[in-house]
C-alpha cells in the first residue's frame, strides 16, 4: 500500500553493531544491502526486519516495541520481530526480515553462543515467513461465504487463508470495483495524490492466486438460516457452512428538493470517488452538506485541488460531540485558514443547478455538491434473516450473532467492550479489519475474543489526528499539551473515568495509551460488560 521509496540512514548494518549501543528493549533504523533495516533488541535476541510499514510506509523505529513486536506510529499496525509477518490490521503484508548473526568476540566471529555476545551483523534476506502447513482438522465449515467486500470482509478472506483454510470460499460485494481503501477516498485519492491503482487493497489476480471466489457487483438479497443459503439479487443463490456478515454502511441521504441532482455526489465507494474527481477536475464552487470526519476530509482535499469550498452544518461547533469544543474550534480555524468558508447551525433545504440555498434563504453557488450527513448500518439482511438487532448486529465477544453459523463484523456489528463495559458498535477502519481477522479465526474454532482497542484517525491537510478507546458520552476533555502548536493530548473521561484518547502529533503517546488501555482490559480493571448499547459513528 506504501508508494514511499527510502533514503537509507544510520549505520550499514552489515558491519559490526556493539550490543552494548543497543540496549535492551530499544531499536533504531540502520541499513542492510541497500534496504532501511530495523535492529531491535529483546534480552539476549538481536531481531532485523523491515524499516517500513507495509501500509502507507510509516518509519517503523518511531513506533512502539512491544514484547517481540513492533507497533507502527501511523495507525498501529503490528508486526512479529521474529517472522516480520503482520499480526494487526491495518497492515496486511509482512516487512521483510534478515538473519542476525551474533559474535561474541567481533575478531574470531564464532557462532553460535552460548553467552552474552559483544556484536552482531545483518547478514542475508531471509525467505518470507510462511505458517506451517496444519494437519487437517475436523468440524471445520466446507464452505465459507462472506457478504461484503469492505474493510471487514477483505481481511476476513485473507485470514482465512493465511489460518490455512482450503475450503471453498467466496466473498461477495455489491460495489463494482475490488476492495478498495475506503479512508483514502476522501484523503489524498480524492486530492490528487495518490494513484487508483494504489487505492486497491489487492490486485485482481490476488484473490485468484488465494482462491477466493470474489464476485463483484453482486448483492445478496436474502439469507435463509434454516437452510444456510444466501440468495441473490440476481436469482442465483449458494449454501454456506459458515457466514460472515460485512456488509458495512452506506450514506444517510438527504431528503430535500434537488437532492438527486447529478451534480450532487455521496461518498462511500471507490466508484464515488472517481466520480468526484472527474468532476473535480472542472468543478470551480464546491458546498459540502454535512462537517463531520467525511465532510470535512471532503473540504481538505478538494482545497488542495484550489476549489472554492463552503461547508454547511447543523453544529455550532466542529465535531463537538466527538472530540470537544476546543478541538472543534481548532479544526474550524485550520480550514478558514485553507480557506473554506462555513455555514454553521443551519441546514441546505433546496438544491438546483448552480446553487444551494439554506434555511435563511442565502444561495450558495455551487457547481458539485457533496453530502456527508452521516451513515447508517447496513443491516437489512440481517433483520431479514431474523438475527439479533441492537441498532446493528448483537454479536457476541467472539463476533457471533444470534443465529448458528453467521458472524458479523466491522461497521455493522455491535460487540461487548471490555474497555467500556458497554455494548459498542464504531464506524472504523482498523477495527472493522481487526474483526474480520478476528472472525475468520472463529470461524476456525479458535475461539479467540475480540478484545481490540477501538482505534481510528483523520488527516486533513498536514493536520493528523489520532483517537484511541471510545468515549460516546463524556463530562471532560483535558488537553495537555498545546493544539495550537499541534502537540497535544486530549483525555476523555466520564465521572472521572478514562474512557477515550485523542492525540494530536504524539504518534508514539497514541501507541503507548492503546497499550496501557489493552493492559487495563487485561488486568480485569475494566470487565463489566454494560447491557447498554452505544455507538459511535465517524463517517
Ligand atoms: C470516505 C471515507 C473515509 C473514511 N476514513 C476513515 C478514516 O480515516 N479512519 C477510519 O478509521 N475510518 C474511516 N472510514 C470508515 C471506514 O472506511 C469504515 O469503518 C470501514 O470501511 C468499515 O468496513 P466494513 O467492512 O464494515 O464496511 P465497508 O468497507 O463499507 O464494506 C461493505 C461491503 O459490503 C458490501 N455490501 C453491502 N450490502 C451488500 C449486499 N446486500 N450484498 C453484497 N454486498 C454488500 C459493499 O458493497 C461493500 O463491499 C472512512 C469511510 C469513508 C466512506
Ligand atoms: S502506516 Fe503503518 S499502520 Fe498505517
Amino acid at each position: 500500500m506504501s508508494d514511499q521509496t527510502t533514503k537509507l540512514s544510520g549505520p550499514d548494518l552489515t558491519q559490526a553493531i556493539e550490543l552494548s549501543t543497543i540496549p535492551d528493549g530499544t531499536m533504531f533504523l540502520g541499513h542492510a544491502h541497500g534496504e532501511p533495516v530495523l535492529l531491535a533488541r529483546r534480552g539476549d535476541e538481536v531481531f532485523a526486519i523491515g524499516a517500513i510499514c507495509t501500509h502507507y510506509g510509516a518509519p517503523l523505529e518511531q513506533g512502539l516495541l512491544v514484547g517481540d513486536s513492533v507497533r507502527c506510529p501511523w495507525h498501529h499496525a503490528c508486526f512479529s520481530l521474529r517472522t516480520g509477518a503482520a499480526l494487526r490490521a491495518p497492515a496486511l503484508d509482512p516487512v521483510s526480515r534478515w538473519r542476525v548473526e551474533a559474535v561474541r568476540d567481533v575478531a574470531r566471529q564464532f557462532t553460535p553462543v552460548d553467552e552474552p555476545v559483544g556484536a552482531v551483523f545483518v547478514r542475508e534476506k531471509l525467505k518470507p515467513w510462511e505458517r506451517q502447513p496444519q494437519p487437517p482438522r475436523v468440524g471445520l465449515p466446507k464452505s465459507v461465504i462472506i457478504v461484503g467486500g469492505g474493510a471487514a470482509g477483505n481481511a476476513a478472506a485473507e485470514a482465512l487463508r493465511q489460518e490455512g483454510y482450503t475450503g471453498d470460499l467466496m466473498m461477495l460485494s455489491a460495489d463494482e470495483t475490488l476492495p478498495c481503501d475506503r479512508p483514502n477516498l476522501s484523503k489524498d485519492y480524492l486530492a490528487g495524490a495518490a494513484s487508483d491503482a494504489s487505492n486497491l487493497l489487492r490486485p485482481a489476480e490476488f484473490y485468484t492466486q488465494h482462491d477466493i471466489d470474489l464476485k463483484l457487483g453482486t448483492r445478496v438479497a436474502a439469507i435463509d438460516t434454516a437452510g444456510r443459503r444466501v440468495q441473490f439479487a440476481d436469482g442465483g443463490h449458494h449454501d454456506y457452512d459458515a457466514l460472515l456478515l460485512a456488509t458495512g454502511a452506506e450514506p444517510v441521504r438527504l431528503d430535500i428538493p434537488g437532492a438527486d441532482l447529478p451534480h450532487v455526489r455521496y461518498l462511500r465507494t471507490l466508484a464515488d470517488s472517481r466520480t468526484l474527481v472527474a468532476k473535480a477536475l472542472v468543478a470551480k464552487r464546491v458546498v459540502v452538506i454535512g462537517a463531520s470526519f467525511i465532510g470535512l476530509e471532503v473540504a481538505a482535499s478538494l482545497r488542495a485541488r484550489n476549489i472554492d469550498v463552503q461547508v454547511v452544518g447543523t453544529e455550532t461547533t466542529l465535531m463537538e460531540k466527538v472530540l470537544g469544543r476546543e478541538v472543534g474550534d481548532y479544526l474550524r480555524s485550520l480550514h478558514e485558514k485553507h480557506g473554506v468558508t462555513f455555514h454553521l447551525g443551519t441546514t441546505a433545504t433546496a438544491i438546483d443547478d448552480d446553487a444551494v440555498t439554506l434555511e435563511n434563504g442565502e444561495r450558495l453557488p455551487a457547481d458539485l455538491v457533496v453530502i456527508g450527513i452521516g451513515v447508517r448500518p447496513t443491516i437489512s439482511l440481517a433483520q431479514q434473516a431474523g438475527l439479533a438487532m441492537d441498532r446493528g448486529i448483537t454479536v457476541n465477544e467472539y463476533l457471533e450473532t444470534s443465529a448458528p453459523g453467521i458472524f458479523a463484523a466491522g461497521d455493522i456489528a455491535r460487540w461487548p467492550d471490555r474497555l467500556s463495559g458497554e455494548r459498542v458498535r464504531v464506524e472504523h477502519w482498523v477495527v472493522a479489519e481487526r474483526q474480520g481477522q478476528t472472525a475468520a479465526r472463529n470461524m476456525l474454532g479458535q475461539r479467540e475474543r475480540f478484545d481490540c482497542v477501538p482505534f481510528f484517525w483523520t488527516n486533513q491537510y498536514d493536520f493528523g489526528l489520532r483517537y484511541v478507546g471510545h468515549a460516546e458520552r463524556w463530562d471532560e476533555a483535558e488537553i495537555t499539551g498545546s493544539l495550537e502548536a499541534r502537540n497535544c493530548t486530549v483525555t476523555y473521561r466520564l465521572g472521572g473515568r478514562e474512557l477515550a484518547k485523542a492525540f494530536v502529533h504524539r504518534d508514539l503517546d497514541s501507541l503507548r495509551a492503546e497499550l496501557e488501555f489493552e493492559q487495563r482490559i487485561a488486568s480485569g480493571e475494566i470487565n463489566a460488560q454494560g447491557s447498554s448499547s452505544h455507538s459511535e459513528e465517524r463517517g
